[in-house]
């Protein structure tokens, strides 16, 4: 079933290797009545996007659904879609052909499409994938038992409405498929940015930040459920911003950061994404304060070109983004950094990208994730700027980057050979049973053997003695 589907390949994996989540499941699978009806759900995209479905499984739950990961057995499938580019949204209409064939066999059983392409293509949808039953965006999860009774009725159950409050603030997210080690936890919602490329103030609409209180106590719980490590998620934390305007208290995402820390010293701390022009120094010195929060910082330059950077509506250019990375460097000075990278923007020449290269080499990311542009329709790029860069050069370019890329990884990771670090086991490692895997600070997998006494969820020293331009190996010590 998976595949001709690497993404989907992965989770399956993660899956498998998860014993707390093939618990949950079989929890599950136990409590469910022989007619209990069963609901199974993929997602694509972002980690927001995983982090949703956890917030419509546990809306599901309460309508009385079991989650179930054989898609046969499901009397609703759902798919949690992503518009970020053209491919994306490909990939999911090759699920919903599948999805079809299930349908046929399984009279009854209701498709719906969640997410952002549900909300960019709204109605259309309905018409272009007559097998749909339910196109619900990200902001109208509450109305899925609704929306499911309309369809069981036989009409289409649409909602893609997009809401200035709605945080999911109170829903405890059901943890699908978790390592029981580490979480997310989503923190705001929506975009207000409007960079020229992106789909995502579209489909996920205005930003907003939730309550900083209900985020704390969602990190307490995870701690005393065992997890240690909390991802906070939004399109762009650094401009959290929470008031409560009944008793005007207040929270920047500084402040989060700090009050999430307290939590508990052995909660590891990450968030993602920033963005440069709102990432401040209180930000960094708070970073530099506390050891459990990690000096780990997703900085997505998207372009080295000051130029291209106007284009994109990026709100700063080379020099600003630069100083950035320095003034991080000097505050953290372990800190990796990492990046997002769009290749053969409109109208970028040769020496326009030799500027994103020099950048890669500049701020030496420990990693990035790199594309070629992907016009989207109704983007202020597709609306102002012709789509000019032929696909052969965009692929040529991005090779450049992604060997460039590769090779700065490769030193970064070579650097810290005899080095030792605090890790966080979060399982057997992919290759061998005999191996645990585990992240550092800086967000780097390590590989190392597995020693008496230690689990999942511990933390333990180890020393590096190998590295390759993804992981690095080591062992344990003191
Ligand atoms: N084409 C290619 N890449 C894109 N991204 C966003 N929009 C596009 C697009 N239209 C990339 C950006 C962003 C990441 C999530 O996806 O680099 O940071
Ligand atoms: Fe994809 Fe962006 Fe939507 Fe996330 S927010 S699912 S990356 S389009």
């Amino acid at each position: 079933m998976y595949d001709n589907n690497p993404t989907l390949a992965g989770i399956q994996k993660k899956v498998d290797e998860s014993r707390q989540g093939e618990a949950f499941y079989q929890e599950q699978a136990r409590g469910a009545k022989a007619d209990g009806r069963h609901f199974y759900i993929e997602s694509y995209g972002c980690q927001m996007n995983f982090s949703d479905s956890e917030i419509v499984a546990s809306i599901l739950a309460e309508a009385g659904y079991q989650p179930t990961r054989i898609l046969e057995e499901a009397d609703l499938i759902l798919i949690n879609t992503c518009s970020i580019r053209e491919k994306a949204e490909e990939t999911v209409r090759k699920r919903l052909r599948i999805f079809d064939k299930v349908k046929r066999q399984r009279p009854g059983t209701l498709v719906g499409v969640l997410g952002c392409m549900a909300e960019r293509l709204k109605a259309q949808f309905l018409e272009e994938e007559k097998l749909v039953d339910l196109v619900v965006g990200p902001d109208a999860y509450r109305d899925l038992p609704n929306l499911i009774g309309t369809a069981e009725d036989g009409d289409k159950g649409i909602n893609v409405f997009l809401s200035r409050e709605e945080t999911y603030a109170d829903i405890s997210p059901l943890r699908l498929d978790s390592n029981g080690v580490t979480g997310f936890i989503s923190i705001m919602r929506g975009c207000d940015n409007m960079c020229s490329f992106c789909v995502v103030p579209f489909t996920r609409g205005r930003e907003r930040s939730r309550n900083a209180f209900s985020i704390v106590a969602e990190a307490t719980d995870l701690f005393s459920k065992g997890y240690r490590e909390v991802t906070l998620l939004g399109q762009n934390v650094d401009s959290y911003k929470w008031e409560n305007p009944e008793t005007g208290e207040r929270a920047t995402f500084a402040q989060l950061l700090e009050m999430v820390a307290q939590v508990n010293p052995n909660l590891r701390i990450r968030f993602s994404t920033s963005h440069p022009k709102d990432i401040t120094d209180e930000v960094l010195f708070t970073i530099a304060k506390y050891e459990n929060i990690c000096n780990y910082i997703h900085l997505p330059v998207q372009s080295g070109n000051s130029r291209i950077l106007s284009l994109m509506n990026r709100t700063y250019d080379r020099e600003w983004y630069m100083n950035k990375v320095r003034r991080i460097y000097e505050v953290i000075p372990d800190c990796a950094i990492s990046s997002d990278i769009i290749t053969g923007f409109c109208s970028e020449t040769e020496e326009e990208h030799q500027e994103t290269l020099s950048m890669i080499e500049f701020a030496r990311y420990s990693m990035s994730y790199m594309f070629f542009y992907s016009e989207r329709p109704g983007t202020l790029a597709a609306r102002k700027y012709e789509d000019d860069i032929p696909l052969k050069v965009k692929k040529r370019r991005l090779q450049e980057i992604i060997r460039l890329q590769a090779q700065i990884s490769q030193q970064h990771n070579q650097q810290d050979i005899g080095q030792t670090f605090k890790v966080l086991i979060e399982g057997d490692s992919k290759r061998s049973g005999e191996d645990f895997k585990g992240r550092n600070s800086q967000n780097k997998m390590i590989v190392f053997p597995k020693t008496e006494g230690l689990e999942p969820g511990d933390y333990c020293y180890v020393k590096i003695n190998e590295a390759t331009s993804a992981t690095l190996k080591g062992e344990v010590v003191g």
